[in-house]
């Protein structure tokens, strides 16, 4: 108790000028918890239960549906506490009349996937990622919100901050890539634009950060499957972008469908109790994923769906999607005494809190404003942020003799393949209220861009079919153009949840479409658009101009004219491994020395190494390149040995050599050197991304302290260790232009 008071009193003097802004929170959150118990004690057991109860519309189904009684009549009974898919705000406004009829009033919420922008489609998250520009997906969210929320839409099930290192997962593509540092400073970035300056705000809607947890190590890359962990690893790895989640103020939180290390997430108390609610203090509310409290019985963990909900309640999940296990069984178990009312009232309480925080007892109705909706939906403002956003998450893969930028003043031509006019695959996987119409395609995007240069197109084969038999027009048609830009990829519907895939090579014969266009000896540019790292080996060593562009939205075809014509310099850089082959997956930057490491990818004999692969992968992470060049010079450290408390600066100055103006990402990564637990090889640790004109230096200073420093010891304990250290700079994981050692002592 002592100890507490001491505490208290240490907190409360450090954080002197924020105290003013705490207890105004703390008087609105005292407030809303009076109100909130008040309703509660008017509340039979049903109704408690019924507001942990969530049913999907008849739209936009992720998952099988539950057969249902009468939704609106079930709302009237108080049997609903939200429903997802109803989207638009004279639907929600409809349905939320009928909550209006039941017997408290206890207004809905309208949770929806809005996960890479609602009516104006941004670049899917992992292309957004590409940007390290956290402030551009800050943008992205908030636009997104903003929408949504003029739409009736109280709650966005994203952001998705599942680390992946396996691109034969599909919904890799709705991540931030196989980093935890860069993933974790995305995941506040995004919950930040989510939910703006606060709930209650008419722009903000509940982030919920998911899923919870290390859903994307499923294994084998197969979706919804099994993983199996280490204590270590899920620590290190996949559970900082969770923190930083619920420390940038996620709402809401959705559990996940794979069983960890033998314990489905959905009834793991470790996960929802141990760490979200008690360690980490959540006070937000957990969701399950799409029916996956009834899963557990499929995954033989639950007898029947009666023991199911009892286990998922138990373990703290407080809200059922779609698996109908708490309506049926919680009422039954909690006069079974099997559940007591107290985690029932819990599960309410927290849920309850958010309608609260939300406005939404205040005027059931004021997300659902069909004059604010029509003004915001798809408005100039929201299409120019998704131009940028696209743009910045471009990476530019290999730009060999400069064919990149093209002159706006070519005379012909050739645009090729089967994403050349492809609207609909621009939006990619997880768009919700996209318009076909204003989805822009590569080859709309060149013709808003060009005056007179006359543009030739040829399909030349389907993205999944073996046909060739388009090949020779589209020969023909190169033959007549100046230079060749080829849209190779995946369809939308190739990456995405329940999109696992096997082989991840470039489908079908487009790859042998871009050996024969290489062949007429034309300049070719090729573009690849898809939703997870491809391998094209063949086009990696062969065509000189190669463009990573993801699947970017609605304005799509603009970015990538304003880059391939040079109005934008791309500055994109990969956030996961490219690798060579599946063979090689997982590939990643951060991995461990192993006692025998290979030195270079010929070193292969009794070392760690594949006998017909390279260990490194085809594009590393944090590769991508610029039209123009930079250099790194003149690292010079603050001390060679700093103690625990002290930081040490790096300093550093990047010039841009080139003739373009444009941004560069200079990383630093740390090597633990000896440890007494093995550190990976190196591991992000901070990143600027700076513009500079043509000819400009500027000096660079990376501060490195104690944090970066750290780690969880052989007792799972977090700190540093004394001993040397390895600093690296660079343009890439792989491409280090300056590096130093320095010591940490006691
Ligand atoms: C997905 C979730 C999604 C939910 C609702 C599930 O199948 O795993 O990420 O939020 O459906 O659509």
């Amino acid at each position: 108790m002592k100890k507490t008071i001491f505490y208290a009193a240490v907190i409360i003097a450090i954080t002197n000028c924020c105290t003013v802004f705490a207890q105004a929170s703390k008087k609105s959150a005292d407030a809303i918890d009076i109100k909130v118990n008040a309703l509660l004690a008017k509340m039979t057991l049903e109704e408690k239960v019924g507001q942990l109860n969530q049913y999907t519309s008849d739209k936009d189904a992720t998952g099988p549906v539950s057969k249902s009684s009468n939704k609106l009549e079930e709302i009237k009974q108080g049997r609903l506490g939200s429903m997802l898919n109803v989207r638009g705000a004279a639907d929600t406004r409809i349905v939320q009349e009928t909550a209006m009829q039941s017997r408290l009033k206890i207004p809905l919420l309208f949770g929806l996937d809005v996960i890479h922008g609602y009516r104006v489609t941004f670049p899917i998250p992992l292309a957004e990622a590409a940007s390290w520009d956290l402030e551009a997906m800050e943008l992205s969210a908030r636009v997104a919100a903003r929408e949504a929320s003029a739409s009736g839409i109280h709650w966005t099930f994203a952001p998705m901050v599942d680390i992946s290192r396996d691109p034969r997962w599909g919904r890799i593509m709705e991540g931030a890539g196989e980093d935890p540092y860069l993933g974790s400073l995305i995941a506040k970035a995004r919950i930040h634009g989510f939910q703006g300056k606060g709930l209650g705000n008419l722009d903000a809607v509940m982030a919920c950060a998911k899923h919870f947890a290390a859903y994307g190590a499923a294994l084998a890359g197969r979706d919804y499957n099994s993983v199996d962990m280490s204590d270590r690893l899920l620590w290190e790895v996949y559970l900082p972008p969770f923190k930083a989640a619920l420390d940038a103020g996620a709402a809401t939180f959705m559990n996940s469908f794979n069983d960890l290390n033998g314990i489905p997430a959905t009834g793991n108390s470790y996960l929802q109790r141990d760490i979200l609610k008690d360690k980490w203090n959540f006070k937000g509310f957990v969701v399950s994923d799409w029916g996956s409290i009834g899963e557990m019985v499929a995954h033989g963990y639950a007898k029947d769906s009666y023991e199911a909900a009892r286990l998922a309640l138990t373990a703290g999940s407080d809200m059922d999607m779609e698996s109908r296990s708490y309506i049926g069984n919680l009422t039954k178990l909690v006069k079974d005494k099997k559940v007591s009312i107290a985690l029932i009232d819990d599960a309410v309480k927290r849920i309850l809190r958010k309608k609260y925080e939300l406005g939404l007892f205040d005027d059931p109705y004021r997300f659902s404003d069909v004059e604010r909706e029509k003004k915001e939906l798809n408005s100039p403002e929201n299409r120019q942020a998704a131009r940028e956003v696209a743009k910045k998450s471009i990476v530019l893969l290999k730009n060999d003799n400069q064919v990149l930028p093209l002159s706006k003043n070519l005379k012909t031509i050739a645009v090729i393949g089967p994403l050349a006019k492809s609207n609909t695959d621009m939006k990619g996987f997880w768009s919700v209220d996209w318009d076909n119409d204003k989805l822009v395609s590569l080859y709309e995007g060149i013709e808003n861009k060009l005056g007179n240069t006359k543009l030739l197109y040829a399909k030349g084969c389907e993205i999944s079919d073996s046909t060739q038999t388009g090949f020779s027009e589209a020969v023909a048609i190169a033959k007549q153009a100046d230079v060749v830009i080829v849209a190779v990829g995946e369809a939308f519907n190739m990456s995405g949840e329940a999109k696992s895939r096997s082989n991840i090579h470039i489908p079908g014969v487009q790859e042998e479409l871009i050996k024969v266009l290489q062949a007429t000896g034309k300049p070719v540019v090729v573009l690849v658009m898809a939703g997870r790292p491809l391998i094209f080996n063949w086009t990696a060593d062969h065509v000189p101009s190669i463009l990573y562009t993801w699947w970017l939205g609605s304005e799509a075809g603009n970015a990538m004219a304003d880059v391939l014509f040079g109005d934008y310099n791309p500055a994109g850089k990969l956030p996961i491994s490219f690798p060579r082959s599946e063979g090689q997956i997982p590939v990643f930057y951060s991995s461990k020395s192993t006692g025998r490491p290979s030195m270079n990818d010929k070193d292969i004999v009794y070392k760690s190494a594949y006998l017909d692969l390279p260990n490194s992968p085809k594009f590393a992470f944090g590769h991508g390149l610029s039209y123009t060049s930079f250099k790194y010079s003149d690292l010079k450290l603050s001390k060679n040995k700093i103690s625990q408390k002290e930081a040490l600066t790096a300093t550093f100055t990047l010039t841009n050599t080139g003739k373009y103006a444009g941004e560069e990402v200079a990383q630093l990564y740390l090597q633990d050197m000896v440890a007494s637990v093995t550190r990976p090889v190196k591991e992000l640790k901070d990143f600027r991304k700076i513009m500079l004109a043509a000819g400009e230096s500027k000096t660079i200073t990376f501060i490195i302290d104690k944090e970066k420093l750290s780690f969880y010891d052989q007792k799972m304990k977090w700190g540093a260790e004394a001993g040397d250290f390895n600093l690296m700079i660079g343009t890439a994981s792989n491409n280090i232009l300056l590096s130093s050692k320095f010591e940490l002592i006691d």
